[in-house]
């Protein structure tokens, strides 16, 4: 494949700084990498040829002691040992290179918009990829940026957000808590996760005409069960996130995210009308070597939970386009694919969305709110609501009917089935009422309650509900 690029010198480096109209075929990305640690891993990207490279976030360690930040090498000195690895510049001299950061190439661990460096490191990291000192994008606050590769019938957008320059504080959870992560939902309607200029910006970019969009956040777009970052911490933004691309009928999206030291892949049907995948590269140096308990996500399509690893997707751009999602390993072998047609990533693949039925939420008529809740609490209700989710509680038995995918989003509403509910289900032919009303428009009257700010009603005879589909 020929293409034609203009050259920037960075680092003492020839970097490739734009491409040509040729279409994409192979585009290679992957994230956590340690400036300190040998990285034998870009002989594998090499050896599987990509057409484009994307460094999605961790792609050095930096990590200052916000008041100490000259104790250690400054980040430039660091983004020029990244730039000094011999297989790294290899890499450089086969594709472009694009990228976005995340938290420990931003500067601090887990941090977000408070984090007081962040300008030095925007120029630090504009320089390192190669953006002209004159670049719109030195003035840009934030470092999102987007560009279409190919010909329009074989176009591929890429989408890379910047998910710290903005980013509000995160909701830590309570010690004496398992640890699997030290966040979870900040219900604050205010919180972001892109700021509002970069949300207007994305709205333009998912408008531009694309084949396949690759949509790169450093963080997990889709898993939500673990607590560590994800887009799940800030559940309404992840929700605007999906209903954007929902009201834009961008097709082709998929997600490309790192940081969490493991690869996977996972789906969701997010109600855009096709399924989203999120395709998880982490790290190319700091992945978990050793086996790893897979720890949960409702969402897993496959996983390799442990070894060093990075992300191939293939487009196989004939007469049907084909999508190969792929994870490698150190050696270049395919140790996760999942084969989609671009068919299948287009809106109305799938026909009743979730997002389409969520916030159906109506008690006595009216749509949910806080305030609604409040005037009702304590109160006989009618209500209405389509079950996104269920649960069971391993301790009482309780049944748990969701009206959000996520039970802890902010409005979500839940209605208990105690063991007197189940048993008078039972009775009329109901044996397994998670299977029963998953996806169904219910009805049911009852005492309007709250459990840990979340309202609810509990249901303890079968005529308290009735499907109202
Ligand atoms: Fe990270």
């Amino acid at each position: 494949m020929t293409r034609c690029f203009s050259f920037v010198v960075v680092l003492g480096l020839v970097l490739p700084a734009s491409a040509g109209d040729a279409p994409l075929s192979r585009i290679g990305f992957g994230s956590c990498v340690h400036q300190d640690k040998p990285q034998p891993i870009w002989d594998a990207v090499s050896a599987a040829r990509p057409d484009l490279f994307l460094l999605i976030g961790d792609n050095l360690y930096h990590d200052v002691i916000v008041d100490k930040s000259a104790k250690d090498e400054t980040l430039a000195q660091k983004y020029a040992k990244m730039a000094a690895q011999p297989g790294l510049i290899k890499l450089k001299q086969l594709c472009p290179l694009l990228g976005t950061w995340d938290d420990h190439d931003y500067g601090l661990n887990d941090a977000g918009a408070e984090y007081p460096h962040k300008k030095a490191s925007q120029q630090a990291f504009l320089d390192f990829f190669g953006i002209a000192k004159d670049s719109p994008r030195r003035q840009q606050e934030g470092i999102y940026h987007a560009q279409v590769f190919g010909p329009p019938d074989k176009s591929v957008q890429v989408i890379l957000l910047d998910t710290r320059y903005f980013r509000s504080p995160l909701k830590k959870r309570l010690k004496s808590l398992p640890s699997d992560g030290p966040y979870e939902p900040n219900p604050d309607p205010a919180a972001t996760m892109l700021g509002e200029a970069q949300w207007q910006w994305l709205e333009t970019q998912l408008r531009q005409p694309a084949k396949v969009r690759l949509l790169c956040s450093s963080i997990q777009v889709v898993a939500e069960d673990h607590h560590h970052e994800k887009w799940a911490n800030l559940p309404r933004e992840r929700e605007r996130l999906f209903k954007l691309i929902a009201d834009t009928k961008a097709a082709g999206v998929i997600a490309l995210s790192g940081d969490r030291h493991l690869a996977e892949l996972s789906m969701i049907d997010a109600g855009i009308g096709y399924p989203l995948y999120d395709l998880t590269s982490s790290g190319l140096t700091q992945a978990t070597l050793k086996w790893r308990k897979q720890e949960v996500n409702r969402h897993r399509v496959m996983t390799m939970n442990f070894g060093n690893n990075f992300g191939m997707i293939q487009i196989d751009w004939e007469a049907e386009p084909v999508v190969r999602l792929q994870i490698r390993d150190m050696a270049g072998d395919i140790i996760v694919q999942q084969k989609v047609p671009l068919s299948v990533l287009q809106p109305g693949t799938i026909k009743t969305s979730k997002l389409a039925r969520a916030g159906d939420v109506r008690i006595n008529g009216r749509p949910l709110s806080p305030e609604l809740v409040k005037e009702l609490l304590k109160q006989e209700v009618k209500l209405e609501m389509t079950v996104q989710a269920t649960g069971m509680s391993a301790n009482n038995g309780l049944v748990f009917l969701n009206s959000e995918a996520d039970r802890t989003h902010p409005e979500n509403f839940t209605v208990v089935l105690d063991k007197q509910a189940q048993a008078a289900l039972k009775a009329n032919g109901v044996m397994n009422p998670r299977e029963h009303f998953q996806g169904k428009k219910i009805a049911v009257s009852g005492t309007l309650s709250l459990f840990r700010e979340q309202p609810q009603i509990i249901v303890s005879a079968a005529s308290q509900m009735r499907s109202a589909d």
